[in-house]
């Protein structure tokens, strides 16, 4: 049964949502346009906000129902595991070459279901990061970080090892942001690259 729910936590956080979106809804690749992430963020910046935020709610949704899957078949393993694998689903897709994103909201909804209070920590930073820089990728490795300090107080190892693997993945997704910054290319959240312009 762990290894099954594993394979579907993968599978679930494989649905490429910005993809379909864009595909089915503009005829166009998001992995084209912008900063090619498929993501809510790039859905924002390609295609407008009523898709981003359409994106951004299911993309949490695949997080949280993957987590949600071994409390609901009462399974005796830390949740948050097939919340990563949704978050590893979400970032090398099956469905659509193993090319996705970068998975901010993902890890929401597994921390929705498995982890409230770093949710709230996370993400409040997350928010505030950004409106202060007015930079998103900032506010994406604030959560990184975030969930960094929060393995070093964690009661297990097991959750240790867990917010460690997540953070450093989360951080790693994003060093073509970092790579972009320090070039003084990377767009600011206000920097619309709107295909229908
Ligand atoms: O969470 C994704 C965000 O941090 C960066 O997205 O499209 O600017 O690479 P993007």
């Amino acid at each position: 049964m762990f290894w099954l729910l594993l394979l579907a936590s993968y599978l679930i956080g494989s649905v490429p949502t910005a993809l379909i979106v864009g595909k089915l809804v503009f005829g166009v690749d998001i992995r084209d346009h912008g900063s090619k992430n498929p993501g809510a963020t790039n859905t924002l910046r390609v295609l407008g906000k009523k898709s981003a935020i359409f994106v951004l709610i299911i993309d949490l949704a695949k997080g949280a129902l993957a987590t949600y899957l071994p409390i609901h078949f009462h399974l005796n393993a830390e949740p948050l595991y097939f919340g990563l694998m949704a978050v590893v689903g979400h970032c090398f897709p099956i469905f659509a070459g193993f090319r996705g994103g970068k998975a901010i909201a993902t890890t929401a909804g597994a921390l929705l279901m498995a982890n409230l209070p770093l949710l709230i920590i996370a993400y409040v930073t997350f928010f505030l990061v950004i409106f202060l820089s007015k930079y998103v990728f900032f506010g994406s490795i604030s959560v990184g970080l975030s969930m960094l300090v929060y393995a070093f107080i964690s009661p297990s190892l097991e959750l240790e090892l867990i917010f460690l693997l997540f953070s450093l993945f989360l951080i790693f997704l994003h060093r073509s942001n970092i790579r972009n910054f320090i070039l003084g290319i990377e767009p600011k959240i206000n920097d619309k690259n709107l295909i229908n312009d």
